[in-house]
């Protein structure tokens, strides 16, 4: 399950966190616990501004939110989380200009670099995916963490699309490199600890669910439940056309392959 809790305050970030899991008890066990803050002009670890292009607006609401192509799930969309720890040393050791290059930007005025100027393995290249002559794109909203102490510096991807296939089709093109071996050289600094698929069920969805719905019997729930008709069908189709399969994005080590090619 993920939460995801934003605020300007930490204390309320905090607070809300806390009543959650106080109200899920033993249902689940935490793995991990990140909590992420704002850097400066809202920039990584690595010291680049982070979300300039992200689509705002109607854009935005089109990025990310199911329409009719899948009804059964619209107004939900599709978030990836991928938990990246830098090699901020290293990264600190090579110039500005090779940086700049990695991502495509330039680094203190966050101008974009030109594209006939761009590496062809430059972030921005890698992660501009078009079809059908259109630019299918994401709302990232990555937080960066840390803990000085432990020399830990990472950054919290996280990304709403309306479908996981353009986020998978830019994390193919990040790892194992478009064409392949051409990958993404932020990954010479930065790797995923940890990465998980979930989809974000519409206010309307979850209404719809019932405790039966859940795989709990009727013997064993605590009170009968009555199924509406259009939470069962919604929930049929989840089943036949299951959204996410073991939450793996099932890239494993590729890029290491790609580099050994
Ligand atoms: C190590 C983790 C990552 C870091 C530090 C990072 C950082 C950045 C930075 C600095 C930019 C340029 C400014 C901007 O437009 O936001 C950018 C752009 C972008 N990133 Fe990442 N990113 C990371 C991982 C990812 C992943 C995993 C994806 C997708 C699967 C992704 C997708 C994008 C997209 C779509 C853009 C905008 C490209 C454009 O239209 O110019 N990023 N990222």
């Amino acid at each position: 399950m993920l939460f995801h809790i934003r605020s300007v305050r930490m204390d309320l970030c905090f607070e809300l966190a806390s009543q959650i899991m106080s109200r899920v008890g033993t249902a689940v066990t935490t793995i991990d616990e990140v909590h992420g803050f704002k850097y400066f002009d809202d920039r990584d670890l690595l010291g680049f501004v982070d979300g300039t292009e992200n689509p705002t607006d109607q854009d935005a609401v089109n990025a990310t939110t199911i329409g009719q192509e899948d009804p059964a799930f619209a107004g939900g969309s599709y978030v990836i989380t991928q938990k990246y720890l830098h090699d901020v040393k290293r990264w600190n050791a090579i110039s500005i200009s090779e940086q700049e290059n990695i991502i495509g930007r330039h680094k203190l005025s966050d101008i974009e670099q030109q594209d006939s100027a761009k590496a062809p393995y430059a972030h921005n290249v890698l992660t501009t995916i078009i079809e059908d002559g259109e630019q299918l794109e994401i709302v990232r909203d990555n937080m960066p963490f840390g803990e000085i102490g432990k020399g830990e510096f990472g950054t919290y991807f996280i990304g709403y699309a309306r479908s996981p296939h353009r986020i998978e089709q830019m994390l193919e093109n990040m790892f194992v490199g478009r064409p392949p071996g051409n990958y993404d050289r932020l990954l010479d600094f930065s790797r995923a600890a940890t990465g998980s698929l979930f989809y974000v069920p519409s206010a309307t969805f979850l209404d719809d669910v019932s405790p039966e719905d859940n795989g709990i019997t009727a013997s064993s729930a605590e009170a009968p439940v009555e199924v509406e008709r259009r939470g069962a069908d919604s929930l049929d189709t989840a089943r036949r056309h299951p959204p996410v399969s073991d939450g793996s994005l099932g890239i494993g080590s590729l890029k290491k392959k790609a580099n050994h090619e």
